[in-house]
């Protein structure tokens, strides 16, 4: 698939939504960060904004959700329109069934850890899963320092796609910049959540190319 670059409209203007995902036509998807105020410290929108998200762009969106009780919540926001659905492992009881009722509505399955879930407990359900996502900060917020212990987990998880053969996209979220995006591919990343750093510069659409190449260039060398 290559490399893919999804901003997050979190660090957008709320007050119009539509204007700003109009900005990034370039982006492969757009990153769309619910948080329910009980999973994480933060409260943003739910399943009604992704309705209208929907409405506003034919760029697919990548809901990444920070709530509690995945199992029961997760399935409406592929019903209000995500074309791919993230969960919290933490924040559900049972990922594998979980994964499989995503797909069969018909969304890409992805799984998310924060920074201090190990990966290995994880690795025989993987093909189960379209997307991986390691946090390289604690959810919650935009804009925080990139963790750079999330840095070995990355490459230990291109390491077990690699060895099952599998095609499961490895999604990175939490403060990647032109400055912490190619440690990332380097390591084996190959879908980039980017907030503040899309949405704080002059020409945001311009940002995401730069991303682009800056992550394609890191991952030719690796
Ligand atoms: C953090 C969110 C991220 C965040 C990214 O909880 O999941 O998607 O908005 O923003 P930056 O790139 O500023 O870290
Ligand atoms: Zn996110």
């Amino acid at each position: 698939m290559g490399i893919q670059i999804t901003p997050s409209i979190l660090n957008a203007d709320f007050a119009k939504m539509g204007e700003e995902v109009a900005r990034i036509p370039s982006a492969d998807w757009v990153h769309v960060d619910v948080m329910d105020n009980h999973f994480v410290p933060n409260l943003t929108f739910g399943p009604t904004m992704v309705e209208a998200l929907a409405r506003a762009t034919d760029t697919p969106l990548d809901a990444h959700l920070m709530i509690e009780d995945a199992d029961r919540n997760a399935p409406v926001y592929a019903e209000a329109g995500a074309s791919s659905v993230t969960f919290h492992v933490e924040a559900t009881k049972a990922p594998v069934r979980l994964a499989r009722e995503l797909r069969a509505q018909g969304a890409r399955a992805s799984m998310a850890l924060k920074p201090a879930t190990p990966i290995e407990p994880y690795e025989d359900m993987l093909p189960e899963l379209d997307m991986l996502l390691l946090m390289t900060v604690e959810p919650g917020f935009g804009g925080q320092k990139f963790l750079d212990l999330v840095v070995p987990k990355i490459r230990r998880a291109r390491a077990m796609l690699d060895k099952h053969g599998i095609e499961t996209w490895l999604q990175v979220d939490g403060g990647v910049s032109l400055e912490t995006i190619e440690r990332c591919a380097e390591a084996g990343a190959d879908v980039f959540v980017a907030g503040s750093a899309v949405y704080s510069a002059d020409d945001p659409d311009a940002m995401v190319e730069a991303l682009r190449s800056a992550a394609a260039g890191a991952a030719g060398h690796s």
